[in-house]
């Protein structure tokens, strides 16, 4: 199959995780005969360097013109303490979920029982954990309308939904809970706000249509709570813009870092997958970064462009690596391998879906070499 991708690698770490998925790619591609075409395209603090806009209207054309879209980060500490700044890079990100429509961000959660040691939870509360976030990207408090007066001491966010905006997500998760255990929470505040009593409504009518996946509903605070006490109670969770942001980043405390979990964002025209980790400028450049979330992403994308038996073969790579504890610092500040040889080896994986014997003198020296 020939597919064409949009590659924005953006900021910070974005440029070297985003590499090691392009490596992945390229060994998929081989292995199973087929063509991947590469546009590059300028986004966030980058293009504000080079453009003056963090989204500049030739990116967003190449992001129309492609079956799908690998993004790296964007952010920049020069914008971090700068709340006066006009132009932002984060402007680049919502301006794309925005102009692509992308309504719908998918963040699944998972544990590897390797990785339990690093989690600040229990084994016994963390094992076997396995849902998904389906979290609205295009609506609520981050696109409603935002003031602040003249004197800049009065500043206000709306947030504000649509039934229809709700309902066009919750038949997503709807269904993707009738592929899985056909379990469906939705976190809100509906003891407070009027936009949660209408995202209970909305998804309260649509119970008939699926009458085969059973609903729950639970307050956000709650909610952030049981992710913690008892993560195993979820299969699929629903909510809104700044929820689903929030509890996004608390879920992945559960696989161990940041760093591991991918997403996708899906919506009306090209769909785009990314790792939900931002782009840690510290480490930018040392090639320490974990690239993982990003893999995963890609296989994401892969499962987009209907190359079922490729994600896997990515994901079964990736949980290679994890077992064998080739990880980044991240993981482990003790043994770890850079960004690239993580990339290294899952490409060789892929390449040779044999890796009993693999030398680990020659992966500390970064050649990840099978002898
Ligand atoms: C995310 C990020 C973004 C968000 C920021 C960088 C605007 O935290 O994708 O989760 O809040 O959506
Ligand atoms: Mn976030």
């Amino acid at each position: 199959m020939i597919m064409k991708i949009a590659v924005l690698k953006g900021d910070g770490i974005g440029p070297e995780v985003t590499n090691q998925s392009l490596k992945v790619l390229n060994a998929v591609a081989e292995k199973f005969n087929h063509t991947f075409e590469y546009a590059e395209g300028l986004i966030g603090a980058h293009a504000i360097d080079k453009t003056g806009n963090p989204l500049p209207a030739a990116t967003l054309d190449i992001c129309l013109d492609s079956d799908a879209i690998l993004f790296g980060a964007i952010g920049h500490p020069k914008y971090d303490n700068d709340p006066s700044a006009k132009v932002r890079p984060e402007q680049g990100r919502l301006g794309l979920r925005k102009a692509l429509q992308l309504f719908a961000n998918i963040r699944p959660v998972t544990s590897y029982s390797s990785l339990h040691f690093l989690s600040p939870l229990k084994t016994k509360i963390i094992e076997g954990v396995d849902f998904v976030i389906y979290r609205e990207l295009t609506g609520g408090i981050y696109f409603g309308k935002k003031e602040l007066n003249e004197v800049g001491d009065r500043a206000s966010d709306h947030c504000v939904y649509t039934s229809a905006e709700i309902e066009r997500i919750a038949h997503l998760a709807f269904k993707a809970a009738q592929q899985r255990r056909k379990k469906l929470t939705l976190v809100d505040k509906a003891n407070v706000l009027e936009t949660s009593r209408l995202w209970r409504k909305v998804v309260q009518n649509l119970t008939a249509i699926y009458p085969d996946v059973t609903v729950d509903y639970l307050y956000v605070d709650n909610a952030a709570m049981q992710i913690i006490l008892n993560p195993r109670q979820f299969d699929v969770i629903l909510t809104e813009n700044m929820f689903g942001d929030i509890i996004s980043d608390e879920a992945s405390v559960i696989s161990g870092s940041l760093g591991l979990l991918p997403s996708s964002s899906i919506g009306v025209k090209t769909a785009l997958f990314e790792p939900i980790h931002g782009s840690y400028p510290q480490a930018a450049g040392l090639d320490i970064a974990n690239p993982i979330g990003s893999i995963l992403s890609a296989a994401m994308l892969l499962d987009h462009l209907e190359m079922p038996e490729e994600a896997d073969l990515v994901r079964k790579a990736v949980s290679w690596t994890i077992e064998h504890k080739f990880v980044t610092k991240d993981i482990d500040p003790e043994n770890n391998y850079y960004t690239s040889t993580i990339g290294e080896l899952i490409v060789d994986y892929i390449g040779k879906n044999d890796m009993e014997e693999i030398h680990p003198l020659n992966i500390a020296l970064r050649k990840s070499t099978i002898i």
